[in-house]
């Protein structure tokens, strides 16, 4: 047993370093100063530095924490969010892209709501790729405003993820809450016909993200995706956000199936097998601008009680070294167990686990 979790550590990490390697090799957008920052972020990452030589590769950013959905799995959605809803200004968006734009490659517009409701998005968007970054967002695509929608088409936006998880109104709308089969659906569309009209070179993506209620349409959303017109379609294995006691939860949504599911989801405790020794790499290589400016470590962070510091206030490029992140990526060296944010959701956080890792690869 012992020797099968070795060989599958190897081969997780000669997997990911082919993976990291296609990625790099590919990327639209290299210039000496982002060659030598990656370069320099591989170091870090090999000797464990805590004061990382290299600033981020990628940033998230969050537009906003507003949202007009309720998903069940999601803080957001079950108003289990104790931050205000807020939306990031154009000043705090071009602050961090003045600092360390020349060094990142690419901004995910995301986080905890819906980036799309942030009339600003498409301004943020021009702003990003004046500085030759790749943009991307992920959407739930439930807006009604055609005239906006042709607009992120045509702003530069490199690519779009979409929210589509089920090929029926029943099976979308049971997670999807509040939200509209047919008004997603009409949207995609949209955007499809968009992108051919004005010959905008935005890749169009869905994401089926797999719950025990859509699992059986796995086979339909390659049909309706193909049938739509989309660019590519991702399927995500389903994860809990949420801190631990959510089990209710799990039985109704996390598929009992091990091959459909990351969890092994045992009377009722969620367990992950293959823990790395390292842990989340995630230090090294991005960051998180919440929509207040406020730099956090990563998505999962949904309340920002982990804050190094805000944009306002100090540079990134001073927080991305300063004494908080420092200590946060000792900690993360030392004993990942030990930190609450990393521990704390049911299952603990995939980022620290060969084979969330390895199902999120073999999908994509
Ligand atoms: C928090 S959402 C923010 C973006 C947008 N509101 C949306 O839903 O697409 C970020 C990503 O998480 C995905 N997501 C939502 N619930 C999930 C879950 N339980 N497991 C895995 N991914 C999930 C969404 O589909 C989306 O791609
Ligand atoms: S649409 Fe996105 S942000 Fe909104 S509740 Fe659903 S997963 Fe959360
Ligand atoms: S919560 Fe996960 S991604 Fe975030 S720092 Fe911890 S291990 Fe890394």
């Amino acid at each position: 047993m012992d020797k099968m979790k070795r060989l599958l550590a190897v081969w997780s990490d000669f997997k990911s370093f082919k993976d990291r390697l296609t990625d790099f090799i590919d990327r639209p957008n290299h210039t000496p100063k982002r060659i030598i920052n990656e370069i320099l972020s591989i170091s870090s990452r090999k000797f464990y530095f805590q004061k990382a030589l290299n600033y981020p590769v990628t940033l998230m950013v969050e537009p906003t924490t507003a949202c007009q959905l309720k998903c069940p799995l999601c803080p957001v959605g079950l108003g289990k969010l104790e931050r205000d809803t807020q939306f990031m200004e154009m000043k705090t968006f071009k602050k961090v892209i003045d600092d360390v734009g020349d060094y990142i490659y690419k901004i995910n517009f995301n986080g905890a709501g819906e980036p799309l409701l942030n009339k600003k998005i498409v301004q943020m968007i021009r702003y990003g790729k004046q500085k030759k970054l790749y943009i991307d967002v992920y959407s739930n695509l439930q807006l009604t405003n055609k005239p906006f929608l042709k607009d992120i088409v045509n702003s530069g936006l490199d690519r779009i993820l979409i929210s589509l998880d089920g090929t029926s109104k029943d099976v979308y709308e049971t997670y999807r809450i509040n939200g509209q089969f047919e008004r997603i659906i009409e949207n995609i569309k949209f955007l499809v016909q968009e992108k051919k009209r004005s010959g905008s070179k935005i890749s169009i993506d869905l994401q089926f993200v797999i719950m025990n209620q859509n699992q059986h349409q796995l086979k339909d959303i390659e049909k309706l995706s193909k049938s739509l017109g989309a660019d590519n379609l991702f399927i995500k294995p389903a994860f809990l956000f949420l801190e631990k006691s959510t089990s209710d939860k799990v039985k109704q949504f996390i598929p009992e199936n091990k091959a459909l599911s990351m969890y092994k989801n045992e009377s009722s405790s969620i367990t992950w097998e293959g823990r790395k020794k390292r842990g989340c790499m995630e230090l090294w290589l991005s960051s998180v601008i919440l929509c207040d400016g406020s730099v956090s470590p990563c998505c999962f962070d949904y309340n920002g009680n982990v804050i190094f510091g805000n944009i306002h206030e100090t540079r990134f490029k001073q927080i991305w070294n300063g004494k908080k992140y420092r200590s946060f990526r000792k900690q993360m060296l030392l004993d990942s167990d030990k930190i609450k944010l990393c521990t704390s959701m049911e299952g603990g956080c995939p980022s620290l686990h060969f084979l969330a890792t390895e199902w999120i690869t073999r999908l994509n």
